[in-house]
């Protein structure tokens, strides 16, 4: 899509971190963006901000989690601004990390409900509408976990695959049935975002802080502290704005070798019939340094 002033955006996550910088970008290139979060005073605060600065935008608090009301939000989104054209599915939390064969059933449940619920609402709500209009683009935000497994808890890794999938599944099939409408899967590496928090959106309210167990406070930290020294959720939105106008489909901002070297890793492993092989996460020196602090 080349001109996008005048055009309408739908972001889902958009009251935070990526979501919200897309939202920003989007305005700031003259469209209409309608944010939908399922935060509802984060949402309304976001929106006040980008009104502020001139933007023309709607807010409408959504769980994507739920078929009904993403179906909603693509209807009111129509009703406000009469169509869509690019719709980021970017909603999403981290889940929890403990290993797969212990994870709770809520964890699996809430985080593939989001993440990957979510886009498959997103697509089945928002789709048609691009089709039967000839032109659109989808940006779905995957991740480099969608990519790579370990490092991660499995339900986040998991949803993400889905996600990495469901695009290219997408891409493929609109090559014919719509040409005009563009797909792209965001996998970034570390943004610094409020994901480690996700915990403020599960169902039923974040658990009580556990005192006791002092690791988990520390591999918390840890993992904040990496996030903070994450990429610029705008540098972000600036890569996606590029890829809808040049309708790229894979879209990594993190270009470096350190992300990249075990994408080629895992593909080789792969073609060559090679089982998995261990890497360490990027910015794992950063959670180690916060597990070795006093107390
Ligand atoms: N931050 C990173 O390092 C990173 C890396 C790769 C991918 N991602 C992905 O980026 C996306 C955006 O996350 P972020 O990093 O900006 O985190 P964030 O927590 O700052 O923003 C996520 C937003 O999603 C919203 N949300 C959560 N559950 C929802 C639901 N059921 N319905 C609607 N909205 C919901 C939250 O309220 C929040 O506003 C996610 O899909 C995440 O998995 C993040």
């Amino acid at each position: 899509m080349d001109e996008l002033r005048g055009k309408v955006a739908v972001v889902t996550g958009a009251a935070s971190g990526i979501g919200y910088a897309l939202a920003a970008r989007f305005a700031a290139e003259g469209m209409g963006v309608v944010l939908a979060d399922v935060e509802r005073d984060a949402l309304a605060g976001a929106a006040a901000r980008l009104r502020s600065t001139g933007a023309d935008v709607v807010d409408v608090p959504t769980d994507v989690s739920r078929a009904e009301e993403v179906d909603a939000l693509a209807e009111a989104a129509e009703a406000h601004f009469g169509a869509v054209h690019v719709v980021c599915n970017n909603a999403g939390v981290s889940g929890g990390i403990s290993p797969s064969w212990d994870t709770p059933l809520e964890d699996w449940t809430w985080t593939l409900g989001v993440n990957l619920w979510g886009v498959i609402h997103g697509v089945r709500s928002f789709v048609p509408r691009l089709i039967a209009q000839g032109e659109g683009h989808v940006v779905n935000t995957a991740s480099i976990a969608g990519l790579l497994a370990g490092g991660v808890g499995a339900p986040y890794n998991v949803s993400k695959f889905g996600v990495v999938a469901l695009s290219e599944h997408l891409y493929l099939s609109l090559l014919d049935a719509a040409p005009g409408v563009g797909v792209s899967v965001l996998c970034p590496g570390w943004v610094n975002t409020r994901i480690a928090d996700s915990d403020r959106n599960r169902p039923k309210g974040p658990p009580p802080e556990r005192t006791d167990d002092p690791l988990a406070a520390k591999v918390r930290t840890g993992v904040r502290r990496v996030l903070e020294a994450g990429m610029d959720p705008a540098a972000v939105a600036d890569k996606v704005l590029d890829a809808v106008r040049d309708g790229a489909f894979y879209v990594l901002p993190h270009d470096d070798e350190q992300w990249l070297g075990p994408v080629r890793q895992r593909t080789e492993d792969i073609v060559e019939r090679r089982n998995p092989t261990p890497r360490p996460m990027p910015g794992i020196e950063i959670i180690l340094a916060a597990l070795a602090e006093d107390a």
